[in-house]
């Protein structure tokens, strides 16, 4: 009998105050909180604030923290060096990946830098990486990164449509960005504390987290769902499409969950947003149509519930965000959840080292080569 669990499915790696997923009891909550209440009554900086200082902001903190957030903005002009050798064909996640990790050659942990101080960086300019990256890149523009509105959400669309982008969606943004800041020990984040653990800097510990996330099975999913729905034009063809796809038993990206068991409370609130942009245009209703009928059809076929990834999709693609900025705005958001893993980790620490079930053979001998067949 295997003593292993595959995926360590149930295993409890270790204690965390920062987030609790209690699908019976409160639902999800950081740090306390419960997630419906962050999402109407914080901004995604609330929250952020909530997640790396331990407490949410009074209202000087939080207009202090707006600043500093838009005073790190900018990028050294050799990173900007680095993102416009890196090709339009790239994904964004590797940008992303590489960004992080340029940026810890040129401004490295030690004695001027703590951890805080550089997920706080962090905060302030992913959003400008990965925008100097896409407008050089796709449009050939080294645009000016400091520029844009005063939230997370407002600098990036307006970084994405050099402009400001409507308070309906800046809002849609924003609340996805409370959704996917935090959620205990998901694969990316117990990546981030695995690489902690062995006292390695805090940029490989997110670089490593990053590479995690980029996967179909974790963040990488909502890219995956997007390209799925914009197969079908109509309902009745996503019902054909989604059925065929169950009998040669495909996965469906955006659905399913390793601890929810009946329902991602995420994706309650975030249909929310999707219904409200889709009631806006012809094209996003038809685009929720399509998305709420592959939902009935996992419900029924598979009794399985859509994940945060599935209509964050539909979200994302009504703000006019293109379907490879997906998963790096769940980077955007995350890198907020992982820093605070990090800082936990470090405060507690211990070497994060399993052991496994070994199934292989043993006491092999060694043949020469020449009689190896
Ligand atoms: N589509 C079809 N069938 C599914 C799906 C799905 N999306 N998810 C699970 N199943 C089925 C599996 O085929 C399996 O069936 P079987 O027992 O008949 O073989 C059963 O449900 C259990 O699935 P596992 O993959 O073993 O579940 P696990 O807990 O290991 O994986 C995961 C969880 C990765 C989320 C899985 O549900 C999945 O692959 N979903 C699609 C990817 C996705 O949406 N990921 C985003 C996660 S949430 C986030 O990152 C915000």
């Amino acid at each position: 009998m295997s003593q292993a669990s595959k995926g360590l499915e149930g295993i409890v790696a270790g204690q965390t105050a920062v987030a609790i997923i209690d699908e019976a009891g409160g639902g999800l909550q950081y740090r306390g909180y419960r997630l419906s209440d962050l999402t109407d009554h914080a901004t995604f900086e609330e929250v952020a604030h909530l997640l790396l200082n331990g407490h949410l902001p009074t209202e000087q903190e939080y207009q202090d923290y707006l600043a500093r957030l838009a005073a790190l903005r900018d990028l050294p002009g050799a990173l900007k060096s680095v993102l416009e050798q890196i090709p339009a064909s790239a994904h964004p996640m590797d940008v992303l990946r590489t960004g992080v990790s340029m940026l810890g050659c040129l401004e490295p942990e030690g004695k001027d830098r703590n951890g805080l101080s550089i997920a706080t960086r962090l905060v302030a300019c992913l959003p400008s990486m990965l925008m100097y990256w896409y407008q050089v890149s796709h449009e050939g523009k080294k645009i000016d990164v400091t520029a844009g509105g005063n939230t997370i959400a407002a600098h990036f669309l307006s970084l994405l449509g050099g402009g400001a982008a409507s308070a309906t969606h800046q809002k849609a943004l924003d609340v996805s960005l409370i959704l996917y800041a935090e959620h205990e020990f998901n694969a990316s984040t117990f990546t981030a504390r695995t690489v902690t653990s062995t006292l390695s800097d805090f940029y490989s510990a997110i670089t490593g987290a990053i590479g995690a996330l980029r996967g179909p099975l974790h963040g990488g999913a909502n890219e995956a769902a997007m390209e799925l729905m914009q197969r079908f034009d109509t309902p009745e063809a996503a019902e054909k499409g989604i059925l065929e796809a169950l009998a040669t038993k495909q996965k469906i990206m955006g659905f399913g969950h390793r601890v929810y068991k009946h329902c991602d409370p995420r994706s309650d609130v975030i249909k929310v947003w999707a219904k409200r942009l889709a009631d806006e245009n012809e094209t996003g209703k038809k685009l929720f149509a399509v998305a709420e009928r592959i939902e009935q059809i996992m419900r029924r076929e598979k009794d399985l519930f859509p994940n945060l990834d599935f209509y964050s999709a539909v979200v994302y693609h009504q703000c006019g965000i293109p379907t490879p900025l997906f998963t790096p705005l769940f980077v955007m958001s995350r890198v907020t959840g992982w820093s605070a893993h990090i800082l936990e980790q470090r405060a507690d620490n211990r070497i994060i080292r399993p052991t496994s079930e070994y199934i292989g053979e043993r006491n092999l001998t060694v043949a020469p080569r020449a009689e190896r067949g």
